[in-house]
């Protein structure tokens, strides 16, 4: 059966920590002929600056190849319902996609955002499961309603900072944004440290801003194992006293998916939630770091994120490291 990378818990900790050790080698030693006469199909349903890039220089550093696709590009519309009538947009069932992909190239990455219209049917999430079912290829989650390979960046540069990471205590904020957001990048974290032995403090503004249950006891169980807790508070203080890494991240309220104007008066109370520099002198002189994009003086402001403290361009810069031990693994 084909191995694909849709999501960590697929992957137990050593594994994760052996792609970790990989993605090290390839930051010190980045030219390799693993990906020699492959290719990688980047599928992206939505906008990228660091995947897309990461991912296409990654394969010519191991001596392969990326091709994007994208409705921008011309790519046809795909129908994701098994036995639709196909009379709307879609000209193609990802079933056919996926089968005739594979036998183009060597690996696919889906990049697939939520609808943000009903979260019951995006927590299924059908694109990438669509992918993986029908392609004859292994298939690598770019961001649906998880990110692994933030996740695994994420991972090597705290380990790159503090060494091991069993028993640190790790904060994931909510921050103010505009607009609601994928709630991908904040699962993600919660998941990755929590997997790696840390003490996780999930920090929100309100408890409907309280992650998918499913993530949310992904992660406890992960805490149980390791003899750590998940702790869930909206009290900024407590939280960022004594933290030693502050992660931030905005996200839509998952009770309000559908219906954002009802949520747009409670996130717009709390831009109060912005990393500044005066809750981070409540923490034991921790990182911070945010997966980027992010809006300057609205999720973090200019202080803190031009701080030595802040590992946010080490986090970028390991996407590239830790696709390329993704990548080669999965051919191999
Ligand atoms: N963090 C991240 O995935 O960045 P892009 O959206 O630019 O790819």
């Amino acid at each position: 059966m084909t191995r694909h990378f849709l999501n960590t818990f697929d992957y137990s900790q050593a594994e994760i920590q052996a792609l970790l050790d990989d993605a090290r080698r390839l930051k010190e030693s980045p030219f390799t002929r693993d990906l020699e006469n492959k290719t990688i199909a980047l599928v992206f349903l939505n906008n990228s600056l660091r995947t897309r890039t990461s991912f296409d220089v990654g394969a010519r550093q191991m001596g392969g190849h990326a091709i994007v696709l994208s409705p921008s590009s011309g790519m046809w519309a795909l129908e994701y319902e098994p036995g639709a009538v196909m009379l709307d947009e879609a000209e193609e069932h990802v079933s056919e996609a996926a089968q005739v992909l594979s036998r183009y190239v060597d690996l696919i990455g889906i990049r697939a955002f939520p609808k943000f219209e009903d979260w019951e049917e995006d927590r299924k999430d059908k694109v990438l499961q669509s992918w993986a079912k029908h392609s004859q290829v292994p298939v690598i989650n770019m961001e649906t309603i998880t990110h692994p390979c933030q996740e695994l960046a994420l991972a090597m540069a705290l380990q790159e900072h503090m060494g091991s990471l069993d028993g640190k205590k790790f904060v994931l904020t909510w921050s103010y944004h505009p607009r609601p957001l994928n709630t991908a990048v904040a699962n993600s974290a919660l998941m990755i440290a929590s997997k790696m032995g840390m003490d996780v403090t999930l920090l929100v503004p309100t408890e409907e801003f309280v992650l998918d249950e499913r993530y949310m006891s992904i992660a406890e169980g992960y805490a149980a194992e390791n003899g750590r807790s998940v702790r869930v508070t909206t009290d900024i203080e407590s939280a960022y006293t004594g933290a030693e890494v502050v992660y931030a991240k905005s996200w839509g309220a998952l009770p309000y998916f559908g219906r954002w104007e009802e949520e747009k008066p409670i996130r717009d109370a709390h831009r109060n939630f912005i990393v500044d520099a005066r809750k981070m002198a409540l923490t034991d002189d921790a990182l911070v770091s945010h997966c980027l994009p992010m809006r300057r003086n609205v999720i973090m402001t200019d202080e803190v994120f031009d701080s030595p403290s802040c590992v946010a361009y080490d986090e970028a810069e390991n996407r590239l490291h830790v696709q390329k031990a993704i990548m080669r693994n999965l051919v191999r």
